[in-house]
């Protein structure tokens, strides 16, 4: 059984699309869940779902990067993680935390890489008067939003969208895309997922 760690900072419903998945026959469990914001509402999801869960506050380390990480490291490690999982994780890791992880991290970015990475993905794809939108699962590489895709799935923007109505379609996909890529991933399948 392999074991998953899943980072987020927020509301966290693709780590609730995960946990829920890891069932049954599923290859992997989920063992921690952990956010850089101790006020996650998704930590309290969590824990509703009887997932152990830690918090490490990005914030007193006023961006000194290893610092943070050197916090994060304990519990990730004390998990003893397979699979790390980033689920709307909004902090940069640096290229020496993301290779200690190697073939081992995934993440969900709302765009259809290697469209639009970062931040405001939605409002970009709306302004730039794109037909489709979406998300894309992918390895974490060094490199922010790089990295080998593993999964797409694909939205039609429609008219009158705005970034809250189109970011909604697309989170409806992501919870569907993000499971599947997993599943695949944790027996070594690393074939292109497409939704
Ligand atoms: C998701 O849309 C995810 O793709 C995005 O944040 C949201 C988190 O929602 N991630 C990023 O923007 C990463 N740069 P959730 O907390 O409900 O899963």
């Amino acid at each position: 059984m392999k074991r998953v760690v899943i980072l987020i900072s927020g509301g966290g419903s693709n780590m609730v699309a995960l946990c829920r998945s890891m069932t049954g026959d599923h290859p992997a469990r989920p063992v921690l869940v952990i956010s850089n914001d101790p006020e996650a509402g998704g930590l309290a999801k969590a824990r509703e779902m009887g997932i152990a869960t830690a918090a490490v506050d990005h914030r007193p380390f006023k961006g000194d990067r290893a610092g943070f990480e050197a916090e994060l490291l304990k519990p990730i490690l004390a998990a003893a993680p397979d699979i790390l999982c980033l689920a709307g994780f909004m902090r940069v890791l640096t290229p020496g935390f993301v290779g200690r992880f190697a073939g081992r991290m995934l993440n969900i970015h709302p765009s259809l890489l290697p469209k639009y990475p970062g931040l405001h993905t939605h409002a970009r794809a709306i302004a730039a008067g794109d037909a489709e939108a979406g998300c894309t699962v992918h390895e974490v590489t060094p490199v922010l939003d790089d990295g080998p895709i593993l999964g797409q799935a694909r939205v039609p923007v429609l008219r009158g969208d705005t970034e809250a109505t189109l970011a909604a379609r697309v989170l409806q996909k992501e919870h569907r895309l993000y499971p599947a890529v997993l599943r695949a991933f944790a027996v070594g399948d690393r074939r292109l997922v497409m939704l």
